[in-house]
């Protein structure tokens, strides 16, 4: 489901709910009557015997009270209310500007990150990825045969092998963890519990139970564009189209993974 359908659902569930509130409040059954003990006296303008116990409808007692302007009960029930309906439409708005996609930038919009042969030289030369601080991705060229990646299909959706781009979300797939970029080994290896990925985001071991999940990369007037609005899901384990062994040392290295 994307943010912007999962942020309609809450606000229509918060909805509902404050609907179904409202009809449960108006159709819950009236108070018992109210009984008036007090005794009644000889001149009594309602002209009852001595002694008798009156008793008040809710409704004569609601048109007394309309007759007598608020009462402290109807103010507090009402205010009652209304906090309740404030806190249900705050939630609402809160969901909304959380999980709506933003226009301007950041994660769940399409970011352009820059001129695209500039990026391609850059990236190639150094050999290290660029971390994208707005859209919590890693962006490298791909190091790897397009030929095998066009036959994969997270690699399709993400447009790897026309881009020539991989935009890798940094979000460890085992357990949430933030997965660095280690300059010797040129993997990335998750500090948490020791996943590792090769550079172009594919598992290579550790309890992670597939390859780094990633986002849509499309050149776009010669410049990139990450759409980060869908997550796409990394490829399955064994998917090797680039350089299988690290080229040195680990930067992450735990016992069993
Ligand atoms: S969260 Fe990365 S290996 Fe567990």
């Amino acid at each position: 489901m994307t943010q912007t359908a999962l942020a309609a659902v809450i606000v229509g569930v918060t909805l509902v709910a404050w609907a179904l509130f409202m009809l449960y409040l108006r159709a819950r059954p009236e108070a018992a009557p109210h009984v008036e003990s007090s005794l009644m006296s000889p001149q009594s303008s309602t002209g009852a015997v001595p002694g008798t116990v009156i008793e008040r409808s809710p409704r004569a007692r609601r048109s007394g009270d309309d007759a007598a302007g608020v009462t402290r009960r109807q103010f507090i029930n009402r205010a009652y209310f209304a906090a309740i309906a404030v806190g249900l439409l705050n939630f609402a708005l809160a969901s909304l500007d959380y999980l709506w996609p933003r226009g301007g930038g950041g994660l769940g919009s399409k970011i352009t990150v820059g001129d695209a042969e500039t990026m391609r030289s850059q990236l190639a030369q150094s050999r290290s990825p660029v971390f994208n601080v707005d859209g919590f991705f890693w962006l490298m060229v791909y190091e790897g045969q397009p030929a095998a990646a066009a036959k994969i299909p997270a690699y399709v959706t993400a447009n790897t092998a026309q881009s020539g781009f991989v935009a890798l979300y940094r979000k460890c797939v085992h357990l949430g963890c933030s997965v660095p970029f280690c300059d010797t080994s040129k993997w990335f290896e998750c500090p948490c519990h020791g996943s590792k990925y090769s550079i172009n985001g594919e598992y290579r071991s550790g309890p992670a139970p597939r390859s780094l999940d990633r986002f849509r990369v499309d050149i776009v007037g010669g410049k990139i564009v990450v759409d980060t609005s869908q997550v796409i899901t990394g490829p399955p384990r064994g998917t090797v189209t680039g350089q299988p062994a690290p080229e040195g040392v680990h930067c992450v290295t735990i016992s069993g993974a």
